[in-house]
């Protein structure tokens, strides 16, 4: 059987990370990962995770199945989470998934059930998992300008003209916020002449909500989404509980579907949930308990969100010092949009050969196309890494 296969590629932030832990410098740094970290380097457990966990594990008198769609109450949370808790919520339905690589996956394959020759259209660059996960639906990609490496903004006239030719019926994938790899969203009236062109269109727009929280605010970072939904007519979105809760390893997310009408919407609903019959049956519960218990007790989600501000504010002001040290050490504006990006990343527009001096003659690590983990930057030391970033400019 197996003499068929050959080895398959090997994961590009995997080998970064082995290629760090190997590095004998003490002052090495790590900006390649994909997690949160605190100053200390570390990717702790919030303290409203560790509460709800004890109480979970107190209450918790069964561990018989909970059901295909996993959680009710988890689901009703993250509807009111993403959507805002005055949405209206007679044509949105969720289902719980593992993470949201889980939520994108399963929602992709109701696509493809739906609609099997839809284009789901990308952002160029986008986070690299999205088009295994699409194709191995059977969906076909197509993508769509999306950043400018120079300037470090979105490319919104091209992105525009380009989905102006996309097909009635074609998907459109949207970063919701803090996008991956490029930190550079859309603003405000850039969602809403978005909005205009895929109604106009007749586009189905599939939103990936990975990092709630880490941009302006739990509300502000869903802004865009919700300003779609009050417009669309559908689409679908995928959420992940793995970063603004730091539940990673526990795969918690949620896949929700916004129908055209209420029994649209359940019928859809009960696709979504024979895909997943199909896929893993049913998701793992321990992290959405978790999280339900987070969502709906007052003073958890208070401690809860006062973490996540944290996380948020040590973000900004890395990006805001980091900007400041590339602007003193390179004499000029260049890098100003480190600043005002959003969410983990920051593509700092350099040259695959620039990435691999700044590795082996100064020990700072990133990914190839030169993202950057902001949480990665350290604080007493971000001078040093902006003269090292210039001394590999020319
Ligand atoms: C853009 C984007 N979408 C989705 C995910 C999915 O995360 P998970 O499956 O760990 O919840 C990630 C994680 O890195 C991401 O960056």
């Amino acid at each position: 059987m197996f003499e068929t296969l050959q080895p398959a590629a090997p994961d590009k932030i995997l080998a970064l990370i082995g290629l760090f832990r190997d590095d004998p410098r003490p002052n090495k740094v790590d900006l390649g990962v994909g997690v949160y970290k605190d100053p200390e380097g570390r990717t702790p457990v919030m303290r409203a995770v560790r509460a709800a966990e004890r109480r979970l594990y107190d209450e918790q008198g069964s561990k018989s199945y909970v059901g295909l769609a996993g959680d009710p109450g988890f689901n009703t949370a993250m509807v009111s989470l993403v959507f805002g808790p005055g949405a209206d919520t007679s044509r949105l339905r969720a289902v719980q998934a593992p993470g949201g690589s889980g939520a994108l996956r399963v929602i992709a394959e109701l696509l493809h059930r739906s609609r099997p020759q839809a284009t789901v259209w990308i952002s160029d660059p986008t986070w690299p998992n999205h088009v295994p996960i699409l194709n191995a639906a059977g969906l076909k990609t197509a993508s769509y300008p999306y950043f400018d490496a120079a300037t470090g903004t979105v490319r919104f006239d091209a992105m525009m003209a380009a989905l102006g030719d996309a097909a009635a019926g074609d998907v459109v994938l949207l970063h919701g916020c803090c996008h991956n790899p490029t930190g550079a969203d859309l603003t405000h009236a850039q969602w809403s002449a978005l909005a205009d062109l895929l109604v106009e269109r007749q586009l189905f727009p599939f939103v990936d909500i990975a990092y709630q929280g880490f941009g302006d605010g739990l509300d502000a970072d869903a802004a865009g989404l919700r300003l779609l939904a009050a417009r669309v007519p559908e689409l679908a979105a995928a959420s992940s509980c793995s970063k603004n809760l730091s539940v990673y390893r526990d795969r918690v997310g949620a896949a929700i579907l916004l129908g055209r009408t209420p029994a649209e919407a359940d019928t859809a609903l009960s696709q979504l949930l024979s895909v997943a019959r199909g896929m893993y049956s049913m998701p793992p519960d321990h992290g959405a308990a978790v999280v339900r218990i987070i969502l709906s007790d007052p003073a958890l989600r208070a401690e809860w969100e006062g973490e996540l501000d944290e996380i948020r504010a040590r973000m900004i002001r890395l990006r805001e010092g980091f900007a400041d040290a590339l602007r003193r050490q390179s004499n000029s504006d260049r890098f100003d949009f480190v600043a005002r990006h959003r969410g983990m990343f920051s593509r700092l527009g350099l040259t695959v050969e620039q990435v691999a001096r700044l590795r082996e003659k100064h020990g700072v690590y990133m990914v190839d196309d030169s993202r950057i983990n902001v949480a990665g930057l350290p604080d007493d030391r971000l001078d040093d890494l902006a003269k090292a970033v210039v001394s590999v400019l020319d």
